[in-house]
């Protein structure tokens, strides 16, 4: 059911000042930037090796990752993992009983479809399914 690891996502408070030392020191090629209105969030893809990196930064407090923010502070806030048919994987892992946050597909950055698991299903670990290619 699981391709690869797509991409890890981390919370951060400013993408600005943030992205230097993903950029200029790590030395990640940027994909990217978008905002993804679905999520209130501004999104940075950094590309490393055939994995990437989301930086995630809120663009109003009730974004979720506003919320995840106030809670923890900036860090890792989920993984993200490819799948071919989203749709038929989270309609096997309802049917095996895992919560699920959406349980149809919704857009993401970049022309994706992603979909996440609730973390009670994953001992804490936000877990996304992306699908890239539709
Ligand atoms: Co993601």
């Amino acid at each position: 059911m699981l391709k690869k690891i797509n991409h890890i996502g981390i919370a951060v408070t400013s993408l600005e000042e943030t992205l230097p030392f993903y950029r200029d020191n790590l030395g990640m090629a940027v994909q990217g930037i978008e905002e993804v209105a679905d999520q209130k969030v501004k999104v940075a893809m950094l590309q490393v090796g055939e994995s990437k990196i989301e930086l995630l930064e809120p663009t109003s407090p009730e974004s979720p990752v506003a919320r995840f923010l106030e809670k923890n502070g900036p860090g890792i806030h989920h993984l993200a993992y490819e799948v071919d048919d989203i749709a038929a994987a989270l309609a096997k892992l309802e049917n095996e009983g895992t919560r699920l946050i959406d349980r149809t597909p919704r857009k993401g950055a970049h022309g994706t479809l992603i979909a996440f698991v609730h973390p009670k299903s994953s001992q804490g670990a936000l877990t996304e399914l992306c699908q890239t290619s539709h």
